[in-house]
C-alpha cells in the first residue's frame, strides 16, 4: 500500500514538474516591487502576523511558482482582497520580472513557531517527513521535495515559511477559500488534518532552514 502511494506521487510529481523557465528582468523586477515592499518587505522576508494575515515570505521561492500565484491572483482563480489591487497594478511581464527578482533574493527565517512545545514539533516533523499512514496523511515532503526544500515549478518549498501563512493557507484549503492547486492535491492533505496538526507542522516547518531556489 505503502510503496504503492509513493510511486503514484512519484508519477505525479514528475509530471508536473516539467520546467518552463520564466522569463523575467530582475532588475525591472527590482523597480516594480516599490509598492509590494510595505507588506512583503525589501528583503522579501514578508511577516508573520500573529492572529491575523501574515505576509508570505517571498524571498528564494520557484520563479515559477512565483508567478503562477500572481496569474491566479489577477485572474481570480485564487482569491486575496489584499493582494488583488497590487497585482492588478502589473501587467504580465512585470509579473514575470517580480517572480524572478524574488526568487533570486537569499532566503531569510520563517517566524512563528518560537512558542511551539517538544510535543507540538514532535508531531509536526512527522507530519512532514512521514506523514500519518493510518489516516492516509502522505508526508508533505513526498510532494514538496526532500527537506520541503520544493521541487520545481508546481511544489513550493515551505521550509522557512512563516507559520501564520502556513496555517492560513492550510485552513484555506480547507474550507474552500483557496482552491487553485493543481488536481487539488493540496485539499487532499488539508482536508485531513485537524487544527493541531495544522498548528504542529505549521510551527515545525517555519523552524526548518529554506535553501536558495534551484
Ligand atoms: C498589503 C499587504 C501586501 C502588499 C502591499 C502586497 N502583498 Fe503579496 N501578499 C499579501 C498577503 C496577505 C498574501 C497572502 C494572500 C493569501 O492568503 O492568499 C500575499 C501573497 C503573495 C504571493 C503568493 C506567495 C505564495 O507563496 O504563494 C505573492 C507572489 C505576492 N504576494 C507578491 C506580491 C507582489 C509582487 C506585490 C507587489 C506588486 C505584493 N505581493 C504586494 C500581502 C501583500
Ligand atoms: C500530493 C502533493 C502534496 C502534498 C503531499 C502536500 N502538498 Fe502542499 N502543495 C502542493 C501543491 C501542488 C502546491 C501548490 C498549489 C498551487 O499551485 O497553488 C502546494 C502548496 C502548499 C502551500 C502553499 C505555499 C505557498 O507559498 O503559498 C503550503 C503552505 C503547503 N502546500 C503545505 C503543505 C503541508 C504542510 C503538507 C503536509 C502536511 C503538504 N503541503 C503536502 C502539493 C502537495
Amino acid at each position: 500500500m505503502k510503496s504503492q502511494v509513493i510511486t503514484a506521487f512519484t508519477i505525479l510529481t514528475f509530471s508536473l514538474t516539467a520546467a518552463h523557465a520564466v522569463e523575467g528582468d530582475p532588475v525591472a523586477g527590482k523597480q516594480a516591487v516599490a509598492v509590494c515592499q510595505s507588506c512583503h518587505q525589501p528583503d522579501g522576508s514578508g511577516m508573520n502576523i500573529p492572529g491575523g494575515e501574515s505576509w508570505p515570505k517571498l524571498a528564494g521561492l520557484n520563479a515559477g511558482y512565483l508567478y503562477k500565484q500572481l496569474l491566479d491572483i489577477k485572474e481570480g482563480t485564487r482569491k486575496s482582497p489584499t493582494m488583488n489591487p497590487f497585482v492588478d497594478m502589473l501587467n504580465e511581464q512585470q509579473l514575470k520580472d517580480v517572480a524572478v527578482y524574488y526568487s533570486q533574493l537569499p532566503p531569510n527565517e520563517g517566524k512563528g513557531g518560537e512558542k511551539a512545545t517538544d510535543e507540538q514539533l514532535a508531531r509536526g516533523e512527522k507530519l512532514a517527513t512521514d506523514g500519518d499512514w493510518n489516516r492516509y496523511i502522505v508526508p508533505c515532503s513526498s510532494c514538496h521535495g526532500s527537506d520541503n526544500q520544493g521541487a520545481g515549478d508546481h511544489f513550493p518549498g515551505i521550509a522557512g515559511q512563516h507559520a501564520g501563512y502556513i496555517a492560513d493557507q492550510l485552513r484555506a484549503w480547507k474550507s474552500g477559500k483557496r482552491d487553485n492547486d493543481p488536481q487539488h492535491l493540496m485539499l487532499a492533505i488539508a482536508e485531513r488534518l485537524d487544527d493541531e496538526d495544522i498548528v504542529a507542522v505549521s510551527a515545525w516547518l517555519s523552524r526548518q532552514p529554506a535553501k536558495p531556489a534551484k
